[in-house]
């Protein structure tokens, strides 16, 4: 069967104890690390870069999913594979050469992730889909975590699958943005595989229950 991941943004974690917040998703159900770089170009917001992944990837236990919220992002590849970035996702919006920037992830051995803001449509993927490791559906608009899912990607998300399906394409679908115990069953059904969530796991009284409450989810169709 078809089991789907849960990776927690750490963009909602309490830096000031950053430490404990890591330890807490390594002794989790968690999947994942998803790690949000903005660049305050891309976005309207600025984050973190290489070095506080490297600082996270020392202490993680789990794969380190980086979202690339970035300008110019083929410039970076390199570097943030080697600050530990299992899976590299880039903006379609942000990459002219996207089958060139995609191949660019691959060759260094990572995961290769494309993301798509809320009103690109998944056919700009038509013709790379099967070079592509997982698709990432903003389900915000990005820059920020704790803000409302945009209901639309979930017939996005369906429409996404059947492509992925009619293409044998291994890509995982993964959405971000507004991700919670509220919307975490119908985008399972729509063929969600990796669901990234910030504010409801690390704003949740108990973020262990709710991460495991997430993985208990399951999805309608067998694989
Ligand atoms: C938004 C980021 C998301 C964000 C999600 O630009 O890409 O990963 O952290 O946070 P929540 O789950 O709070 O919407
Ligand atoms: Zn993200």
């Amino acid at each position: 069967m078809r089991k789907h991941i849960v990776a927690p943004s750490v963009l909602a974690a309490d830096f000031t104890r950053l430490a404990e917040e890591i330890e807490m998703v390594n002794n989790s159900e968690a999947d994942w690390f998803h790690l949000d770089v903005m660049d305050g170009r891309f976005v309207p917001n600025i984050t973190f870069g290489m070095f506080i992944v490297e600082a996270i990837g020392k202490m993680a236990r789990k794969p380190l999913d980086v979202h690339l919220m970035i300008v110019e992002p083929e410039k970076y590849i390199e570097a943030f594979r080697k600050a530990g970035a299992h899976v590299i996702t880039v903006h379609a919006e942000a990459c002219p050469h996207l089958h060139r920037t995609v191949h660019k992830i691959r060759e260094t051995g990572a995961m290769a992730g494309v993301a798509l803001n809320p009103h690109t449509p998944v056919q700009v993927l038509e013709n790379i889909i099967e070079d592509i490791d997982l698709v990432c559906l903003m389900s915000v608009n990005p820059g920020f975590g704790g803000q409302k899912f945009i209901y639309n990607s979930l017939p996005k998300t369906r429409k996404l699958r059947e492509m992925i399906d009619a293409a044998n394409s291994r890509a995982l679908i993964e959405i971000d943005g507004g991700v919670g115990m509220q919307n975490a069953e119908s985008l399972l059904q729509a063929g969600a595989d990796v669901l990234v969530a910030g504010s409801s796991v690390f704003g949740a009284g108990d973020p262990p229950a709710t991460i495991r409450a997430l993985k208990a989810f399951q999805p309608v169709f067998d694989f």
